[in-house]
């Protein structure tokens, strides 16, 4: 049975979201797909593949086609705004044609990448504790042994040490479980005002310790409750990371100001946590809520921080389809403020 290329090639193109292209004969293009016009243009029709997919070895990889009926695949580089890489593969078809196949798998490269830089990011951060409870041990084994002034001191650091480990830990798991929920929509009615001040009493303390006190205004309109569709551990997560670093890394003696209010609309419930400080210069904002991002790496490790109180942020923010904005004055007000949609609105 003789096979008509072109039912072929409508067959397979239902069945893909990748580039397909139907050669002829003389390495012209007889039909391309919606996928391969938006990579390659509309132009390639009519015209030599090897015009517009510009790899030195295509007219090669057609011709052994042609003869052997089989071709490795390629690898494609394609520079638009972003780099895009493609794996393009042969299949011969009737009437000498070549049926070509674009595999856009630049998405997957990117998640490999991050998933590897994830994984040397973890090593890192727990290789430097526990290279430090390591040394300590040693000594305290060996040239310490008898010290108990040293014990006493190095005991200390070593608790510091566990500590660190077991918050980079608690993150961690905390991280997972929000990305992993990200895409279930969190459905109980939760009441932000109680959620800010079970937040609030339990960080007194810590404030306190700065010098630091945290107060609380109220700017909603009066007949309004704040209530949101959501999940109290989570928004009390949000609420709890933006107050830590308010008092982590705000001035010592200053104000950490808490004010809930509606945006224009009253669509949504807008809390802002702000704090007197240093603050962040603006190039840092829009990557402070990548995981392990830290302004000043030895500073805020010093301060006990992984990094990973703001990835948490976004994600559990994305989760309740609410919004994260951040402004900083250098030496001023640094406020971060999370919206979400007001339940009823
Ligand atoms: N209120 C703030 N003022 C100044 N810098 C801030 C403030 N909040 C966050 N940052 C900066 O953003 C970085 C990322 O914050 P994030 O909460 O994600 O991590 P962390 O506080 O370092 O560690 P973790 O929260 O995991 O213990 C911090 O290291 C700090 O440099
Ligand atoms: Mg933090």
């Amino acid at each position: 049975m003789k096979t008509d290329p072109h039912t072929f090639f409508d067959s397979f193109d239902l069945l893909i979201d990748d580039g397909l292209i139907l050669v002829d004969a003389n390495g012209e293009v007889v039909r391309a797909n919606q996928a391969a016009i938006n990579t390659l243009g509309a132009r390639i029709l009519n015209q030599p593949l090897e015009y517009y997919l510009r790899h030195p070895d295509i007219n090669q990889a057609l011709n052994s086609i042609k003869e052997f009926g089989e071709t490795s695949p390629l690898t494609y580089l394609r520079y638009d705004d972003v780099q895009h890489e493609y794996v393009v593969k042969f299949v011969a078809f009737p009437d000498d044609h070549c049926l070509v196949f674009m595999n856009d798998v630049t998405a997957r490269i990117s998640f490999d990448k991050i998933r590897s830089e994830f994984v040397a990011n973890v090593s890192h951060e727990l290789r430097s504790p526990l290279t430090a409870l390591t040394g300590f041990i040693e000594t305290l084994q060996t040239t310490a042994a008898d010290d108990a002034k040293a014990r006493v001191e190095f005991l200390a650091i070593m608790q510091e040490e566990a500590a660190r480990m077991q918050r980079l830990i608690d993150s961690l798991l905390s991280l997972s479980r929000v990305e992993a929920q990200e895409h279930l929509y969190p459905n109980d009615d939760v009441q932000m005002l109680d959620v800010i001040k079970d937040v609030t009493s339990s960080m007194m303390h810590r404030a306190a310790h700065r010098g630091m006190s945290i107060e609380l205004s109220n700017n909603l309109p009066q007949t309004l409750s704040p209530r949101v569709l959501g999940k109290k551990d989570e928004l009390s997560e949000v609420l709890h990371n933006l107050l830590e670093n308010a008092i982590k890394y705000g001035y010592e003696n200053s104000k950490v100001k808490i004010i809930l209010e509606t945006d224009t609309h009253n669509k949504m419930v807008k809390t802002s946590v702000v704090n007197s400080g240093e603050g962040i210069e603006e190039i840092h904002l829009p990557r402070l809520t990548e995981r392990f991002y830290r302004v000043d790496k030895a500073r805020t490790r010093k301060l006990g921080g992984t990094g990973l109180g703001l990835a948490i942020v976004k994600h559990i923010v994305n989760r309740h389809r609410g919004r994260l904005q951040i402004t900083s004055d250098l030496g001023g007000e640094t406020v971060f403020t999370v919206y979400f949609p007001l339940l009823g609105a």
